[in-house]
C-alpha cells in the first residue's frame, strides 16, 4: 500500500516546500502529493491556493506574479516557494511524484517538463501521476501525451469519475475517502484502476480505509500508514 505524503509531509513542516518533501522522503513515503499553479511569467509553481496570502508573507494571485517576485516572499519567514523543476531535482526518482493541477493554465508547461525529464533525465512515466477535478484538463493532458499516467480525482460521483476514467484510460482514481467502500474498492481495482483515496488522517479512518485493500493512501501522516 502506497504511503504519499499529501502536500509534502504537511503534518510536520510547512506545506508544499521543498522541506515538505524532503520530510516525506526521510519517512520513506512511496509517493508525494503537491499542487500546482503556473506564474505570470510560465513557471510552474508548487502552492496550494490560486494567491500567496495565506501561505506567504506577500499578497496576490500566483498568476499575476512572476517567479522573482514570487520568490521574495517567503513562507514561515524562511522557505520559498517551491517550482515543480525543483521539486523534481530535489525527488529525483526517489519517489512518485502525484502532481494535482489546480489550473489548467499550467498544463502544457506540465506536459512538457514531464516530458523533459522522461527523454532526457532518465526518468520513467511511471514517477509521475497528472491528477485534477478539473476533468477537461485532465482529458487535454492526455491528448498531449497519453503515456502520462491520470489519476481522477472525484469528491462527489464515483460512478462518473469511473466511467471518465474508463474513458481516458486513467492509471488511478483519487476519490474523497468517504465514498468507498470495500465493494466500490473492487470494482475499480477489477477495471485495473489503483485507487488512491485523499486525505486520509484520523486513526480510525486509516485502519478502516487500509481494511479495504486501497493501492495507497494520501495523507499528512505518511508514517501512520
Ligand atoms: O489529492 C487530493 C487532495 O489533495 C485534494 O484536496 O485541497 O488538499 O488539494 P486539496
Ligand atoms: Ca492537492
Amino acid at each position: 500500500m502506497l504511503k504519499i505524503a499529501h502536500r509534502g509531509a504537511k503534518a510536520y513542516e510547512p506545506e508544499n516546500t521543498l522541506k515538505a518533501f524532503q520530510k516525506a522522503l526521510n519517512l520513506n513515503a512511496d509517493g508525494i502529493e503537491l499542487d500546482v499553479h503556473l506564474s505570470s511569467d510560465g513557471h510552474i509553481i508548487v502552492i496550494h491556493d490560486e494567491t500567496i496570502d495565506k501561505m506567504t508573507n506577500g499578497k496576490g494571485f500566483v498568476n499575476t506574479l512572476s517567479l522573482p517576485e514570487l520568490k521574495s516572499f517567503l513562507i514561515d519567514g524562511q522557505y520559498e516557494i517551491p517550482t515543480l523543476k525543483e521539486v523534481f531535482d530535489l525527488v529525483n526518482k526517489k519517489c512518485l511524484i502525484n502532481i494535482e493541477l489546480k489550473n489548467a493554465a499550467a498544463l502544457t508547461k506540465l506536459v512538457a517538463l514531464i516530458d523533459e525529464y522522461v527523454s532526457e533525465k532518465n526518468w520513467k512515466y511511471e514517477h509521475f501521476i497528472v491528477s485534477s477535478f478539473d476533468w477537461n484538463a485532465l482529458q487535454e493532458v492526455h491528448n498531449l501525451d497519453s503515456k502520462i499516467p491520470i489519476g481522477v480525482l472525484a469528491e462527489t460521483n464515483l460512478d462518473l469519475a469511473l466511467a471518465f476514467a474508463e474513458f481516458i484510460k486513467a492509471r488511478a482514481i483519487h476519490p474523497y475517502y468517504h465514498l468507498l467502500n470495500p465493494e466500490n474498492v473492487r470494482e475499480m481495482q477489477k477495471k485495473g484502476f489503483l485507487v488512491l483515496p485523499w486525505t486520509v488522517n484520523i486513526e480510525e479512518d486509516i485502519q478502516k480505509i487500509k481494511s479495504y485493500n486501497v493501492d495507497g493512501i494520501i495523507t499528512d501522516f505518511p508514517d501512520k500508514i
